[in-house]
This record gives structure tokens, C-alpha cells and sequence, in this order.
């Protein structure tokens, strides 16, 4: 039986909790929040011990695993102390919100012999797997366009509930960082390594620092190109789509779900799947906790096989290093050739 932690007590705690309730082989040992306020507040809600000093909570005598919840540009601090003390961690996404901060944790991670693996509970969709193996075995041809669309709304009250949300040092950034990554990260998966991008990001509609719109053109190295956009500024906010384009066929994701699939010579099973707005395209608690379930499973099997987990640091790195590369590329008004300094 494993031991979890959870640092920070907020919304996606919460779905950590009932994920985790659900395992055979783990189970919550306590969660942590510094604030003396927020940790009572936070008693009332979850049955486990809830601990306002992090040194006590690492001292849980059955604390293997350290689940990190704090907003984006906090996952390095708790998640270092948690290294350090030989947990293994698992960070909800984005990894870190620079390079220079993700690659602190992936080095102190091997340093310390410890897995660190990131939360992208969207590759663990069955649809999305499927799309996955066709891609890798070859049945699209070479691809040529990968696009991914999160064409999203979030109202005002989303914005101002919360002193993180749209908050460039609190999070990173906005609808890219914050709502298109699973997106992207799930279009990296599938397109490989990107060559350089072009992008145009916006505070369009919503009154805060970060964008709530952007665009960009992505060259993959393979030589495919794609559409990127993330939004929060779009109403109602649609579900978010892939598309994937090569010489032999296509296929659309969206909402996880396969609505087209097309290969040449063969008989196109356009799938029409209900799409449901359960995506968090415009409702951000709209999400469940079968996928996070899915990703503890695999990671605690991971844990016991000794193998590497999806998503692990280096592969969680990608999507930061390629949003990072559309705001240094629209801040600049220039094309960003990887790699490249952040
Ligand atoms: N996988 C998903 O679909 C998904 C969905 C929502 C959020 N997230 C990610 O989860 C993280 C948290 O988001 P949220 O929506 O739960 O935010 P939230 O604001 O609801 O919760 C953040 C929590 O962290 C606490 N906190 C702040 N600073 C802290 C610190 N230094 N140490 C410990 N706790 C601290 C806050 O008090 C709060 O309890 C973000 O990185 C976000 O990107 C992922």
C-alpha cells in the first residue's frame, strides 16, 4: 500500500482524493496547505489530516508519493522539499511555468533517484490511445498538419474568484498554459518534436494580465506543419479538437472522443459520437476523475515495474518548451527556432 500526499487543497485535490479512493494500493496519508486559514478550512472538507507545516506533513511515517496542486509557478518549491526528502512526485500540469524551472525538478529528480511524473490525464482517453497506436504504426502515411484547437470560455467570476488564475507569476501565463496544454501535449504525443513557431497571443476580452486568445503556426520536425489555438475569450467555448493529417487518412479528436476517421481505399467511418461538454470548454469543474484514476494506476504499476510513467519530466517539458516558445515569439513578433534560451 503506497501513501500519497497532497500539497495545496484546491479544486483538483479534490478530484485527486476521489481518484485515489479508489485505488486497491494507495491511499491518502494527509494534504498540506501553508496557510493556517486555508489548512482549517481545508479540514472540514477532506477526512484525511490536513497540515499547515510542511516539514510535519513530509514526516509522515507512510508518505511515499507526493502528489503537487499549488497554482502553476508553485509546483518547484514544495515539489524540491519533497525530492529532498526522497518521495517520489507527482505534479499536476504544467510541469513548472519556465524551462529553467522544469529543468531544476527533472535534474533533482534523477539526482535523487526518485520518478517525477506530471499529470496529462487526457492520454489515458481510449480514444486518444487509439488515435495514439494508428499514428505510431504508420496508418495516416506520413503525416503532413497536426492542429489543435481549445477554442475556450471562461466567464469574469472564474477570473476573479481566484488570485492565481490569469496571473502571469502565478500561473505562467493564461488560456495557453492554463487550458490549451493538455492540447498540446496531446498533439506533441502524436506530431513528435517541434522546429519553430509563430504566434500571436492576446488579452482580448477578460480583465486580467495574462492572454485570453492565441495563434500559432507550428513546423514539426518531421516536416508537418500545424494550427494552434487556445482561448478563454470565446463564448460559449467549444470542445476541444485535434486534427491529424497524413498522405494515407485523417482523424479528428474531440472531447477526447474520435469523431472522423478516413483512410484511403477503405470505407470512412465518420463516427459521430455525442460529443458531451464535459471538457471543461466552458465549465472548469466540468471535468471527472476517471482519466486522473487511469494516470495513478499506471503511474503506481510504473512505480513497481521500475519503468518510466507517462508523463515523465523530460516528456512534461515539451509543452512548457513550446509555450513558452509562442509568447517569446509574440512578445518578439518573430519566429522561435528550437532550441532556443527562455
Ligand atoms: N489536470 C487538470 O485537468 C487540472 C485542472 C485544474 C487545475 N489543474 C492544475 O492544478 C494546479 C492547481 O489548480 P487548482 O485549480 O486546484 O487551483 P486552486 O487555486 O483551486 O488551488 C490551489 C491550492 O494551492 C494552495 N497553495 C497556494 N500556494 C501554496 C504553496 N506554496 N504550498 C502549498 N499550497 C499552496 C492554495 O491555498 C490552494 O489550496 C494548477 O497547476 C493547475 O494548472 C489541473
Amino acid at each position: 500500500m503506497k501513501g500519497i500526499g497532497i500539497i495545496g487543497t484546491g479544486a483538483i485535490a479534490i478530484k485527486h482524493v476521489q481518484a485515489i479512493a479508489e485505488l486497491e494500493d494507495a491511499k491518502v496519508v494527509g494534504l498540506f496547505n501553508p496557510n493556517p486559514e486555508s489548512a482549517e478550512a481545508a479540514r472540514t472538507r477532506f477526512i484525511e489530516p490536513v497540515f499547515s507545516d510542511l516539514d510535519e506533513f513530509l514526516e509522515i511515517p507512510d508518505l511515499d508519493i507526493v502528489c503537487v496542486c499549488t497554482p502553476s509557478g508553485m509546483h518547484l518549491e514544495p515539489s524540491l522539499r519533497a525530492i529532498h526528502k526522497g518521495k517520489h512526485v507527482m505534479i499536476e500540469k504544467p510541469l513548472e511555468i519556465t524551462l529553467g524551472r522544469s529543468d531544476e525538478l527533472i535534474l533533482e529528480a534523477e539526482k535523487r533517484g526518485v520518478q517525477l511524473a506530471v499529470i496529462f490525464q487526457n492520454r489515458f482517453a481510449e480514444d486518444y490511445q487509439k488515435l495514439k497506436k494508428a499514428v505510431d504504426d504508420g496508418v495516416f502515411g506520413r503525416l503532413l498538419m497536426g492542429n489543435a484547437y481549445v477554442n475556450w470560455y471562461r466567464t469574469e467570476s472564474y477570473y476573479a474568484s481566484s488570485k492565481y488564475k490569469g496571473n502571469i507569476k502565478a500561473d505562467g501565463g493564461g488560456a495557453f498554459i492554463n487550458q490549451g496544454i493538455h492540447t498540446l501535449d496531446l498533439l506533441l504525443d502524436l506530431m513528435g518534436d517541434v522546429e519553430s513557431v509563430y504566434a500571436k497571443t492576446l488579452t482580448s476580452y477578460h480583465d486580467i494580465e495574462a492572454e485570453d486568445l492565441g495563434s500559432a503556426l507550428v513546423t514539426f520536425k518531421n516536416g508537418a506543419i500545424g494550427n494552434l489555438t487556445s482561448a478563454t475569450s470565446l463564448f460559449p467555448g467549444y470542445p476541444e479538437k485535434i486534427e491529424i493529417y497524413g498522405t494515407q487518412g485523417s482523424a479528428i479528436l474531440e472531447a477526447g472522443k474520435l469523431v472522423a476517421w478516413n483512410i484511403k481505399g477503405q470505407t470512412s467511418t465518420e463516427t459521430h459520437q455525442e460529443v458531451v461538454l464535459g471538457s471543461g470548454s466552458s465549465d472548469p469543474n466540468a471535468i471527472g476523475f476517471q482519466l486522473h484514476l487511469a494516470q495513478w494506476r499506471h503511474f503506481l504499476n510504473a512505480l513497481g515495474t521500475k519503468e518510466m510513467p507517462v508523463v515523465d519530466g523530460k516528456t512534461a517539458r515539451k509543452s512548457v518548451e513550446l509555450i513558452r516558445a509562442v509568447y517569446l515569439s509574440s512578445q518578439q513578433n518573430k519566429l522561435v527556432r528550437f532550441p532556443f534560451e527562455d
